[in-house]
């Protein structure tokens, strides 16, 4: 599929009925600078969200960087050091931009972290539904060591994936974690060999993308948009995603197949 200079774009799955509906997967193009973000990479991922976002067969979306050494190593130092005050303030404009249209879109998306994810790069994994890490790799919030603090969401995001006093503990002394304390900490919810990473990310994509579309992107809607609400608000929300539901012939679908013994075959109406 489309590829361009800053990401590759790779169709996977789908067509036979009743087979989980097409996957992509986004790999970051920048092994010689650790994935780190730059501002075109960061226009590059907007252009994929808003045709992924129209996209009605794309199920669900794996976010990976190339090779095995880093993920994302976090903004790129080099073409920031290049950068006056207005472009640096762009640049943020642009990255918090990228990564709310990432949670915005109506597919899950995974992150399939490969290698390192630091600063920028762990906040783009956060910006993500789903983290799944290869053993070995490292992931952190550098900044406060490097007279700043996360500002690509990093300290909001981070607090609200696994706590405030974990996300403390990672924040106030930018230190580096490994998978397996990544893993308790709930950072991430999988993690495999090296070698096993692809197949990981692909089954988990595709637990997801077997289920109904539009159940998918409700139940994400209601998750993101009740967390902090107050319950009753919350659960209001809930029951207006849930109500859309009930409008789709793919409802109906799971029913039929669930009298007749077979797996049912969605296709988001
Ligand atoms: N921006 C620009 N270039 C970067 C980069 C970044 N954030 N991180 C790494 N690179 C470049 C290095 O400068 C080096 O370039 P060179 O070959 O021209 O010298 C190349 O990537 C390889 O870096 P190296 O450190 O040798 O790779 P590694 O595989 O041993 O380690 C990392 C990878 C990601 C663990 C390590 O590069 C690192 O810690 N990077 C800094 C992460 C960071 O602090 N980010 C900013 C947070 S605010």
């Amino acid at each position: 599929m489309a590829t361009s200079r800053e990401w590759q774009v790779e169709r996977l799955g789908g067509g036979a009925p009743g087979a989980p509906g097409p996957v992509e997967r986004w790999t970051i193009l920048g092994e010689p600078r650790r994935n780190s973000l730059t501002l075109a990479m960061l226009h590059g991922l907007a252009e994929l969200q808003a045709r992924a976002a129209a996209d009605r067969a794309l199920r669900v979306v794996i976010l990976t960087g190339a090779g095995d050494r880093a993920f994302c190593a976090g903004a790129d130092l080099k073409e920031r050091a290049r950068m006056g005050d207005a472009e640096v303030a762009g640049f943020h404009r642009a990255l918090r931009d990228a990564l709310a249209g990432l949670e915005a879109l109506p597919q899950p998306v995974i992150a399939a972290i490969n290698g390192a994810a630091l600063g920028g790069g762990l906040e783009l994994a956060l910006a993500c539904d789903l983290r799944v890490a290869a053993e070995g790799i490292e992931v952190g919030l550098p900044e406060v060591g490097l007279g700043i603090i996360p500002g690509g969401g990093g300290t909001q995001r981070l607090a609200r994936a696994i706590g405030v006093a974990r996300a403390k503990d990672l924040v106030l002394t930018a230190r580096r974690v490994d998978a397996v304390e990544a893993l308790a900490y709930g950072l991430v919810t999988r993690a495999a060999p090296p070698g096993a990473l692809r197949e990981a990310a692909l089954e988990m994509a595709g637990e997801v993308a077997r289920n109904a579309p539009v159940s998918l992107r409700q139940a994400k809607r209601a998750i993101d948009g009740g967390f902090h609400l107050p319950l009753e608000e919350a659960l209001d929300l809930e029951n207006r995603m849930y109500q859309d539901c009930l409008q789709t012939k793919d409802r109906v679908e799971a029913l039929k197949a669930f009298a007749e013994k077979r797996r049912p075959v969605f296709t988001g109406e």
